[in-house]
């Protein structure tokens, strides 16, 4: 069928060239195909760079324990569970790491769903019902948005209400004006995914419970990350599982598998296994991921230095950039925003310090709010102070021929 005579509904597609004028101007950063991962290193068409922009905070997808688990699994198991958890697809596996995430995290009970995206559109679209309210903070990530969304679809009125960043005069004022007596729930980032900086929660229980609210967190940036021995946001406040009453984390980071789970109490967590839709429609986490993440508990747990020089590269990078004179916001973790604002110089300065054998990731709008465009740096346990170094070097270097700093 000749492509212009299509049908109304692909309209959009043919009217869509905004990616191929970028494409064309060579600027476009997305969809680089990487060819072969090695610690901090990636092959991309055949040159060697620095990785500066992954999740993989300490190192373990590449860790060849991780690799001997999955292949361990894959030859029990099979490469797939082929169906959701509720029929065929629940496996020893999967309970028996729910327990010990359970455990780790100091929650009852766990549920592993098979991604983080997924565990934030099921949790959420299960707790929220006709007539509750969310209260998100306004940096909260897209996935917990559209299990907001997801509810709303399917059930129809979700009073949503946004609060500013981090801000706790705002939550509150959001607070006041939610009838008493409704359910009401609170969901933040332990740690926020563009801006690296921590939510206040202890201040936010205190509201919470003021208010009568429960609090879900999601840990997809802070376990393994932050905290003592790497139990994330409530270890970094000193210890107490209580800050929140459901946590959220992906297996897609610090753990270098894919997945995630939710924790919290026993009745809640079986709610949420018979309600989230996600969970019942699609198939589960497959063994060889279920496996690897298992062993990346294993390895958190008995490795705590991995945690502890993960945080040391954290402390160099801001420190670094800001010496740069980089604006790296309210960054208190291992991403570190260099907030430009502008989309062009920050596209440009990707590409720079790419053509130099430097991996990070523009960021724009919708991802950041309008105006706030940024280079998302970040950085794992596997970086040599010298390799931080480097590349700090050449971003500086490049941000200056730019005007940038
Ligand atoms: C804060 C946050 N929550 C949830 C997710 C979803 O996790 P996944 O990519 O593993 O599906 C992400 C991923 O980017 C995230 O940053």
């Amino acid at each position: 069928m000749d492509k212009k005579n299509h049908t109304p509904i692909f309209d959009k597609c043919y009217a869509f060239t905004q990616a191929a004028e970028v494409r064309a101007s060579g600027l476009y950063p997305f969809f680089k195909p990487i060819g072969r991962s090695e610690g901090s290193k990636v092959y991309i068409d055949g040159r060697e760079m620095l990785m500066l922009g992954s999740n993989n905070y300490l190192g373990l997808a590449n860790d060849q324990r991780m690799k001997e688990a999955a292949e361990a699994a894959a030859e029990r198991y099979g490469t797939s569970c082929s169906g959701s958890r509720f029929m065929n697809g629940t496996l020893d596996l999967h309970e028996e790491l729910e327990h010990r995430l359970a455990r780790f995290i100091g929650k009852p009970a766990a549920l592993c769903f098979t991604t983080g995206y997924q565990t934030n559109l099921g949790s959420l679209s299960a707790m929220l019902n006709r007539g509750d309210h969310v209260i998100v903070d306004k940096y909260d990530h897209a996935s917990i948005m559209d299990g907001i969304f997801l509810a709303d679809g399917t059930k129809k009125q979700i009073n949503l209400h946004r609060y500013k960043h981090n801000n706790l005069e705002d939550l509150e004022r959001v607070l006041e004006r939610i009838p008493s007596g409704a359910g009401k729930l609170i969901v933040i980032d332990g740690v926020f995914s563009m801006e690296g900086d921590i939510a206040h929660l202890p201040q936010i229980r205190k509201l919470a419970d003021a208010y009568d609210a429960g609090i879900y967190l999601d840990e997809a940036h802070a376990l393994g990350v932050v905290g003592k021995t790497g139990r994330g946001t409530c270890e970094h406040y000193g210890n107490d599982p209580s800050l929140c009453d459901l946590l959220m984390c992906t297996f897609s980071k610090s753990f270098g598998s894919i997945g995630g789970f939710v924790a919290g109490e026993e009745e809640v967590i079986d709610y949420i296994k018979h309600f989230a839709r996600p969970l019942i429609f699609s198939a589960s986490m497959p063994p060889a991921n279920i496996a690897a993440t298992m062993k990346a508990l294993e390895i958190i747990e008995s490795e705590p230095e991995r945690v502890h020089r993960l945080q040391h590269n954290a402390r160099r990078l801001i420190d670094g950039f800001t010496a740069l004179g980089f604006n790296v916001g309210t960054a208190e973790t291992p991403i570190v925003p260099l907030i430009i604002g502008d989309n062009d110089k920050t596209f440009l300065l990707w590409k720079n310090s790419f053509e130099r054998g430097v991996y990070v990731n523009p960021v724009i709008s919708p991802a950041v709010p309008p105006q706030r465009a940024l280079l998302r740096t970040s950085c794992m346990a596997i970086h040599t102070d010298e390799e931080l170094d480097t590349a700090m070097g050449v971003i500086g270097e490049e941000a200056r021929k730019l005007g940038i700093i």
